[in-house]
C-alpha cells in the first residue's frame, strides 16, 4: 500500500533537484516549472498530501499537459493547478510515470551484444518495468550511432526499420565497441505493474504527455515506435518485479533449453528507469533473484539507484545527471536518461 504524505522539505528538494540535475540543459520549460512549483507553498502543500510516489515532477507535469495546461507559462500553470486541485489529484492517482523510450535500446544494445558474444546460443530477454514494451523490441529499430569524428555507425535491427534511434557515442575505441548487428533474441517478455497497450488511444496520449515539451523528436519517434509495437505486440505481463520475476526467469530458461539445448544460451533481465521505483531493499532482492536464477542483468538507471555501481566508476567521471549502464554489476557506460548519448567507459 502506498504511503500517504511527504514532508514539505522533501517535496521542495525533489523539485529543486529535478530542475537542477534532470531538466537543466534538457528542458528549460520543465526547469522553470519545477523551480516555480518548489517556491509555491500551496502547490507544495497539495503535493505533500498525495501518496509518496504520486508527488513526482514528471507525473505532475504530464498530468498538467493531459489537462491541456500551458506548462511553458509557470505562473498560469500553477494558478490552473490550484484552481483545479481535484481534477489534477484524480489524474495523479489514476496514472503513473510509465515513460517508454525506445532510444534506451540504443544504450543497452552494446551490452546485449557483449553478452551474446560471450554466450553459447541465443538470448532470452526479460524486461522488468516494461511499460508498453518498446525496449523489448531491440530488433525493430535502426540504430544511428554518431561517432566522435562525425561518421555514423548504423545497425539495422530489421530490414527497412522505419524508426531510427540517433545516439551520440564517445569513449575509448568507441566504434570498435559498437555491434554490427542486433543479437538473436529467441524469447522475450516484459513484466510491469500495469502493462500498457500501444494501440490504446488514451494510453498513447498519456505517453505523449510524458515526453518533455522541447523533445519534439522524441514525440514523433514515440508515435512511430508505438505503431510498430501495436503491430508486433510484444508480450508484457502484469506483475510486480519484487515478487513475480522468478517464475518468468524459469520459463525463459525452459524455453532456451527447448530451442537451443540444455543450459545453452543466456537469460538476461533488462531494466531502464525501472529499479528507481523500488526501495533499496527491494532492488537488492531483485538482484538476488536474478543471480539465483543464473540470469544476467543489463540495465540503465540513475546514479542514486544502484550506488555500488557509482562507486565502481572511474574516478575522473564527472557527477552529472547521466544514467549508469551496467552489465552484471560492471559499469559499461554513462548515458543520457532518454538514450540520446552514450559515453562508453
Ligand atoms: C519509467 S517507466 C520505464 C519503461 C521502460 N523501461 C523504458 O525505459 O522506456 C518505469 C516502468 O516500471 C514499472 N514499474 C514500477 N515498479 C514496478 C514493479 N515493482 N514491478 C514491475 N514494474 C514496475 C512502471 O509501471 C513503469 O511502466
Amino acid at each position: 500500500m502506498e504511503q500517504t504524505g511527504t514532508p514539505h522539505h522533501a517535496v521542495r528538494g525533489r523539485y529543486l533537484s529535478f530542475a537542477r540535475l534532470e531538466a537543466a540543459g534538457s528542458s528549460r520549460v520543465y526547469e522553470r516549472l519545477a523551480l516555480a512549483v518548489q517556491a509555491d507553498d500551496a502547490a507544495v502543500a497539495l503535493l505533500c498530501a498525495l501518496p509518496a510516489g504520486k508527488a513526482q515532477p514528471n507525473l505532475l507535469f504530464g498530468a498538467l499537459r493531459w489537462h491541456g495546461v500551458p506548462v511553458d507559462a509557470p505562473g498560469a500553470a500553477l494558478a490552473w493547478l490550484l484552481d483545479h486541485e481535484d481534477a489534477v489529484r484524480d489524474t495523479l492517482l489514476e496514472r503513473s510515470t510509465q515513460t517508454n523510450e525506445a532510444a534506451r535500446c540504443a544504450v543497452l544494445l552494446p551490452g546485449l551484444a557483449e553478452l551474446a558474444a560471450r554466450t553459447d546460443g541465443p538470448l532470452a530477454v526479460v524486461e522488468v518495468g516494461a511499460s508498453a514494451g518498446l525496449c523489448l523490441l531491440y530488433d525493430a529499430w535502426r540504430y544511428r550511432y554518431a561517432l566522435p569524428d562525425g561518421r555514423e555507425h548504423v545497425v539495422d535491427g530489421s530490414a527497412g526499420s522505419a524508426v531510427g534511434l540517433p545516439c551520440a557515442v564517445d569513449g575509448p575505441r568507441a566504434e570498435r565497441r559498437l555491434p554490427d548487428a542486433v543479437p538473436a533474441v529467441a524469447w522475450r517478455v516484459g513484466l510491469d505493474l500495469s502493462p500498457l497497450d500501444p494501440s490504446d488511444v488514451d494510453t498513447r496520449r498519456w505517453l505523449q504527455c510524458l515526453v518533455w515539451p522541447e523533445h519534439v523528436d522524441r514525440e514523433e519517434r514515440l508515435r512511430r515506435a508505438l505503431d510498430v509495437a501495436a503491430e508486433l505486440r510484444p508480450s508484457v505481463v502484469a506483475g510486480d518485479m519484487t515478487t513475480d520475476l522468478a517464475p518468468l526467469l524459469a520459463q525463459a530458461r525452459r524455453h532456451l533449453d527447448d530451442v537451443a539445448g540444455l543450459g545453452r544460451g543466456a537469460v538476461v533481465v533488462t531494466h531502464s528507469a525501472a529499479l528507481a521505483y523500488l526501495s533499496p531493499g527491494e532492488r537488492g532482492a531483485v538482484r538476488t533473484v536474478i543471480a539465483e536464477a543464473g540470469a544476467h542483468r543489463l540495465g540503465m538507471e540513475g546514479r542514486a539507484v544502484l550506488p555500488d555501481l557509482v562507486d565502481a566508476l572511474p574516478e575522473q567521471v564527472p557527477g552529472d545527471g547521466r544514467f549508469v549502464v551496467s552489465l552484471d554489476d560492471v559499469p559499461l557506460a554513462l548515458a543520457a536518461p532518454h538514450g540520446s548519448t552514450l559515453a562508453l567507459l
